[in-house]
């Protein structure tokens, strides 16, 4: 009998005024247990408590996360000017909410057309990042510990926003389009199993092949919604282009590429670097630099690869 399943909430995401009445669960033995009820708030005893057992995540069922969904995204602009509390609390509220709408836009594809929702969440990310001298490096830090791809998309998101705005000035309307476009970058990944996706181990040829569709599957599913905007519709279609041509899908080559594709390609190779995976630790930001300059002039803009790594080089600091 399994009506439900499970979502799992950072702890770190759960502060009392910004969190509903809706029942949490712990995992204990492989089963979920009722921690608090609907009634009971969660409160900063509860969340020592979880600290001192090394708990991180607690679980809601598949049927509250709208209830959730709708009173994190609401409570956002609230939050985001609310100085009492830190940019590090900001960046883990702000982290999870955009998770929940990635996740609930992955697993039910009519989300992802609710673009309004993706457009208010990047506002806010933008918002964020650019509010806040250490905002972006307190969100690399809440990164962390997620499900790879809504992970990865959250901070492809941030860094292309910063990088969009910082390298080139581009307006704030345009800004939005980036920020769409770069959290369902990889939203073709749906087409493609979890077999696939959680392989530790080399793909075969077939495999990758189906891999790499997520460019082209993704475009046409989102462009066939008439939701998105041209900029970021081309993000979700090139941002697996290489300098040298040797990229997908269409193989485009040097500044033929667009700007934005550009750039997200060099936040996708930082973020991918730079997160914990299945089968790989992630590689720290010295050796993600080095790494990512051997593709200099192969798969990114010289010139545009070292202005890249001075930004994010800077809020490292
Ligand atoms: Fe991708």
């Amino acid at each position: 009998m399994k009506d439900h399943y499970w979502r799992a909430i950072s702890i770190d995401s759960i502060d009392p005024e910004y969190f509903p009445s809706i029942p949490l669960f712990m995992k204990s033995a492989g089963n979920y247990v009722l921690y608090k009820d609907a009634q009971r708030k969660f409160s900063s005893s509860d969340r020592s408590r979880m600290e001192r057992n090394g708990i991180e995540f607690m679980y809601v069922r598949s049927g509250d996360m709208e209830e959730l969904s709708a009173y994190m995204e609401k409570g956002l602009d609230e939050l985001l000017n609310n100085d009492d509390l830190d940019s590090a609390r900001k960046g883990k509220i702000l982290y999870q909410t955009s998770i929940n709408y990635l996740v609930d836009a992955f697993e039910a594809p009519e989300q992802a057309a609710n673009l309004e929702r993706c457009r208010q969440l990047v506002r806010h990310l933008m918002h964020y990042v650019a509010g806040d001298e250490h905002a972006l490096h307190s969100f690399q830090g809440v990164v962390a510990h997620n499900l790879y791809i809504y992970a990865h998309s959250v901070q492809v998101t941030a860094l292309n926003l910063l990088a969009h705005e910082k390298l080139f000035q581009v307006d704030p309307d345009e800004l939005v389009d980036v920020g769409v476009g770069s959290m369902l970058h990889d939203y073709g990944m749906i087409f493609v199993t979890n077999e696939i996706l959680n392989k530790p181990d080399a793909l075969s040829d077939v495999e990758y092949y189906k891999i790499k569709q997520h460019t082209q599957k993704g475009y046409e599913f989102l462009m066939d919604s008439h939701h998105f905007s041209d900029v970021s519709l081309t993000i979700v279609r090139h941002h697996h282009e290489r300098y040298d041509g040797n990229g997908y899908p269409t193989g485009l080559k040097g500044d033929n590429i667009p700007r934005s594709a550009q750039l997200s390609a060099l936040c996708d190779m930082y973020s991918a670097l730079t997160l914990d995976r299945v089968y790989r630790k992630a590689v720290p930001h010295q050796e993600a630099v080095r790494m990512m300059r051997e593709e200099s002039g192969k798969a990114f803009n010289q010139q545009l690869l070292e202005h890249f790594i001075e930004l994010v080089s800077d809020r490292k600091e």
